[in-house]
């Protein structure tokens, strides 16, 4: 029952769930983001461990989603999609007037999952993003906002 599982606003003192959940971001950035004033850590998961994640900034006239992860064994669940309502929800709070992202190109997943939530494309930054591995090239980053009015 993951999708009944409630969204938590993740503070300092989950850090080290926040590191074993996302290996792809270093401890001291993970810490920073929970620590800051003008950011939104939501988690979902047990007591201990979390399953997902999303970040979303303050900016002076927008917000920004900085991050959004799920664990491999939990995804296609909806655990994403509650994540980012709470993110929007946020942002709405904070009166901005759009939720702003970037995602590589070639995501699908992801691409799919803001698509569906009536994220629409702005831009496209050419070869924005360091390549994935050995063998591959560097990745287009699409600009992607939800207008929030
Ligand atoms: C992108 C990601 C966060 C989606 O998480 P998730 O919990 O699996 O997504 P949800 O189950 O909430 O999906 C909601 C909708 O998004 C779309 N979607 C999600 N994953 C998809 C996939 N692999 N293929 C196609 N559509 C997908 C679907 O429309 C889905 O609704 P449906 O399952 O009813 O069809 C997850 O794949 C992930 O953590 N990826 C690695 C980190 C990442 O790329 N983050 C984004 C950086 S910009």
């Amino acid at each position: 029952m993951v999708e009944a599982s409630p969204i938590e606003h993740l503070g300092p003192t989950r850090l080290d769930a926040l590191v074993a959940l996302e290996p792809t971001r270093s401890h001291d950035i993970l810490a920073c983001e929970l620590a800051q004033e003008d950011a939104r850590v939501f988690g979902i998961g047990g007591n201990e461990r979390l399953i997902g994640y999303a970040t979303v900034a303050r900016l002076p006239f927008e917000a920004e989603l900085q991050a959004i992860l799920v664990a491999e064994p939990y995804r296609r669940q909806g655990v994403a999609r509650c994540l980012l309502e709470a993110v929007i929800v946020q942002a709405r709070d904070w009166e901005r007037e759009r939720l702003l992202l970037e995602v590589r190109a070639g995501n699908v997943a992801a691409l799919a999952l803001y698509r569906r939530l009536g994220f629409v494309q702005d831009g496209r930054r050419s070869r924005y993003y360091p390549p994935m591995g050995a063998g591959s090239s560097r990745e287009d980053a699409l600009l992607m906002s939800l207008p929030l009015g």
